[in-house]
C-alpha cells in the first residue's frame, strides 16, 4: 500500500510586485535580482493572512479531488507564518471548509515544510490509521521580512499550495526521506521572540531577529550539498536511475542553486520545473505551487516518476520520489 497524490491546488494573493517595484522600496535593480536569483516578480499580500491562502487552496483541493469536506481524515499545514501561535492554521482550515471529522495540526520545517508534512501524512496513511489527507504549505512571508533589508526582502513572496492524498494500491510515493542538521540552525532564522515579562528587566525594544536573517552563502552551500545527497540516496534506495525521472520539482529559492544541483546530479536542467521568476521564494508553499502548475499544464502523466525536493531553515531537507 502507498499514498498517492490525487489532486493539487494553489492560491496566491492577486497583488504582483515586480523587481522594478522593489527598486522603489530598496536600493536594488531588476538586473541584480534576476541575475543573482532568477526572480522577476512575486505575489505580495494586500492584507490576506496565511489562513486565507490555505483555506482557498483547501477548497480547490476538495473540488478537484471530488471529495466532501466531512470525508477528510487529516489536515496538515506547513508554515512559518501562521496567523496565530494558537489556533493552528490546520484548525482554522478545518473550520472554514467544514471538515468536521478530520484531525488538524501544523508543522514547521521552513522551506522543507511541505515535504515534512507530506511525509507525516504518508505514514498515517501507510499504517492504515487514516485513508486520506489534505497537505498544504502556506506562507505570508511579507509580514516577516525586513522591507529595508535589500539582501533578503527581494527574495520572498506570499502563496499557498497543496495536495489531496489518499491510500493507493498502485502508484504513489515510492521512496522518501526527511532530514535535519540542527547545528546549523543560526544560518537562517526568523520569528525570534524574546522572553520579556514583568519580572525581568528586558526592555520593550523591537527584536531584529523577528525578521528573516540569513547567511546567504552558507545557505547556498548547505542547499546544494544536502539536496544532491538526499536525491542520490532516495534514487539509490528506490533502485531508480536519474534517467527515469520525468521531472524534478525543487524548492524555488534561487535558480543558481538549482543549476548547481542539476549539474551535480547529472539531471538536465530542462527536467527541473521552475516558476521562481513569477513567485519568488514562498518557503513551504514553493514546491506545491510549482507541482500544481506542472500538473495543471498536463506535463505529467500517470506512472511518470517525479522527484520533489527541498531544503530550508533548521536546517532541514526532504526528498520524495513519486510515481504519478
Ligand atoms: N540588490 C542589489 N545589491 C544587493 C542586493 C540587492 N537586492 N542584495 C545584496 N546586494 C549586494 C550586497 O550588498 C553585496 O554588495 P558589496 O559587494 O558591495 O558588499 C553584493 O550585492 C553581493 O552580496 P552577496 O550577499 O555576497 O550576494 P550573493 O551573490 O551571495 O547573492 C543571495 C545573495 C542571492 C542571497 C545568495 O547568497 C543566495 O542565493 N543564497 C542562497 C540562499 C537562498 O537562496 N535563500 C533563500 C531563502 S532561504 C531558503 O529558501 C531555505
Amino acid at each position: 500500500m502507498t499514498t498517492r497524490i490525487i489532486a493539487t491546488g494553489a492560491y496566491a494573493p492577486g497583488q504582483v510586485i515586480t523587481n522594478d517595484d522593489m527598486a522603489k522600496v530598496v536600493d536594488t535593480s531588476d538586473e541584480w535580482i534576476t541575475q543573482r536569483t532568477g526572480i522577476k516578480e512575486r505575489h505580495i499580500s494586500s492584507g490576506e493572512n496565511t489562513s486565507v491562502l490555505a483555506v482557498n487552496t483547501a477548497r480547490q483541493l476538495l473540488c478537484r479531488a471530488g471529495k466532501k469536506a466531512e470525508d477528510i481524515d487529516l489536515i496538515i499545514i506547513a508554515s512559518v507564518t501562521a496567523d496565530y501561535g494558537t489556533p493552528s492554521l490546520g484548525c482554522m482550515v478545518q473550520k472554514e471548509i467544514g471538515a468536521s471529522n478530520a484531525v488538524a495540526f501544523d508543522i514547521t520545517a521552513a522551506c522543507s515544510g511541505f515535504m515534512f508534512a507530506l511525509s507525516i501524512a504518508d505514514k498515517y496513511i501507510k499504517t492504515g490509521i487514516y485513508n486520506n489527507a489534505i497537505v498544504i504549505g502556506a506562507e505570508t512571508l511579507s509580514k516577516i521580512v525586513d522591507w529595508s533589508d535589500r539582501s533578503t526582502c527581494v527574495l520572498f513572496g506570499d502563496g499557498a499550495g497543496g495536495a489531496y492524498v489518499e491510500k493507493s494500491q498502485t502508484d504513489g510515493i515510492i521512496e522518501e526521506e526527511i532530514g535535519s542538521k540542527g547545528e546549523l540552525y543560526d544560518i537562517l532564522t526568523e520569528g525570534h521572540t524574546e522572553c520579556k515579562n514583568v519580572f525581568n528587566d528586558k526592555k520593550e525594544e523591537p527584536d531584529p531577529l523577528w525578521y528573516v536573517n540569513m547567511n546567504g552563502r552558507e545557505v547556498f552551500k548547505f542547499a546544494t550539498k544536502s539536496v544532491v545527497k538526499s536525491v542520490e540516496r532516495v534514487l539509490k534506495n528506490a533502485g531508480v536511475t536519474a534517467d527515469e525521472i520525468k521531472f524534478v520539482v525543487p524548492h524555488q529559492a534561487n535558480t543558481r542553486i538549482v543549476d548547481v544541483i542539476s549539474n551535480k546530479l547529472g539531471i538536465p536542467h530542462e527536467k527541473f520545473y521552475m516558476n521562481i521568476d513569477r513567485y519568488g521564494n514562498t518557503s513551504s508553499a514553493s514546491i506545491p505551487i510549482a507541482l500544481n502548475e506542472l500538473n495543471e499544464k498536463g506535463l505529467i502523466e500517470r506512472g511518470d516518476k517525479v522527484i520533489l525536493t527541498g531544503f530550508g531553515g533548521g536546517m532541514t531537507w526532504g526528498t520524495m520520489l513519486v510515481s504519478w
